[in-house]
């Protein structure tokens, strides 16, 4: 299966998904600042992909910090923090990254200095390790919703480029195959970056899925002829009324789905989750350039498709009220939106409110 970002000798290496699927190449960083850039430029992107690429970029400035001891050290580490936070703000990922690497330095702060920067590295690939797994959690729960002979719309990536390794949405679809069961992918092109025609369809068909593309207005009247049976989709972040930020274009089909009564469902491991926000309002959202509109690129380069000077608006994520989701599936099982912010209650009953298929 494909990788998306992987450490390998001291270096973070990642397939660059801008130039995907017409060519297969791969970025070598050296510099902290190179893997930034990375996320920045949509080389690597799927927000578990940008969080496991961050822990590496952390990883590899840590070792360039010149300090005596912890408190140095961790002073070293925050304009890296930073730079990365900088990045893309919608996913929750990057934060939570941080979070987990913070606490595991805290944890180890009688180490040597070169013991927290070998601890640091050992994490960042623990993080990749742990998506891989959780992934195929969600996976396992995810199939119970795929009947036999059933057709999937997805959107965006949200697939192995997008995480460690075997995706959030494809994960129940990979899953479903493994048991032997049939079933149709139907993806969204999902303007402006094409993450849609571009990666999944590349990624389903390596898998040998049977996958359609269609464009991201044709989806509805698929629906109304009754061509769809469930949508899954992935996230970059969940907060805690189960309002679901994904790629622009989600909300759209998730109310599409409720008007033709289809399952809308969002695969996102628990870490997706941003318990400190409230509603779906507070989602910061990113606003990109206005040359991914006014322009597709291909084979021959950037071709420009609108007027010079056109006004441009390219918000890249919309956020989907808890109302429309059907259910999230996660690594812990499949529940409400709404009863989300009971996992953060330890006592809960997890059983108790899991969404039997
Ligand atoms: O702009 P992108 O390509 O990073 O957007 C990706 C998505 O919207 C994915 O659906 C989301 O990050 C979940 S990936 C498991």
């Amino acid at each position: 299966m494909v990788k998306a970002v992987e450490w390998v000798d001291e270096k973070v290496i990642m397939l660059d998904q801008s130039k995907l699927p017409l060519e297969i190449t791969f970025i070598e960083c050296t510099d902290y600042r190179q893997v930034a850039e990375g996320i920045r430029k949509l080389w690597i992107r799927g927000a578990p992909a940008i969080g496991i690429a961050a822990a590496m970029g952390i990883a590899l400035g840590a070792q360039d910090i010149r300090a005596e001891n912890f408190d140095g050290f961790m002073e070293g580490l925050e304009p890296i923090f930073n730079e990365m936070l900088s990045t893309r703000p919608t996913g929750v990922n990057i934060r939570w990254a941080i979070d987990r690497i913070k606490s595991v330095m805290i944890k180890s702060r009688n180490e040597s200095v070169d013991g927290l920067k070998e601890l640091l590295i050992a994490e960042a690939k623990k993080i990749l390790e742990d998506d891989i797994e959780v992934n195929k959690a969600i996976g396992r729960w995810g199939t119970e919703l795929i009947k036999d002979g059933s057709t999937i719309l997805t959107h965006c990536n949200a697939g192995a480029l997008a995480t460690g390794g075997y995706g959030t949405a494809t994960a129940p679809m990979l899953v479903a195959r493994e048991q032997g069961k049939r079933f149709d992918v139907i993806v969204d092109e999902t303007r402006p970056v094409l993450q849609g025609a571009r990666l999944t369809v590349w990624e389903l068909m390596q898998e040998g899925i049977p996958v359609t593309l269609i464009t991201d207005s044709t989806a509805g009247a698929l629906m109304k002829n009754g061509e769809i049976d469930l949508t899954i989709v992935g996230t970059d972040r969940i907060v805690r009324n189960g309002d679901v930020a994904n790629k622009i274009g989600t909300y759209t089909l998730a109310v599409l789905c409720k008007e033709h009564k289809i399952p809308f469902y969002v695969a996102a491991p628990i870490s997706s989750i941003d318990f400190s926000i409230a509603t779906g309002k507070d989602i910061p959202i990113e606003e990109r350039g206005p040359k991914e509109v006014t322009h597709v690129s291909g084979r021959g380069g950037s071709i420009q498709i609108a007027p010079d000077g056109v006004r441009v608006r390219n918000p890249a994520f919309d956020v989907t009220p808890a109302r429309y989701v059907t259910a999230i599936i996660t690594e812990k099982g499949v529940f409400r939106p709404m009863d989300l912010k009971r996992l953060m209650d330890t006592d809960a009953d997890i059983e108790e409110f899991r969404l039997k298929p």
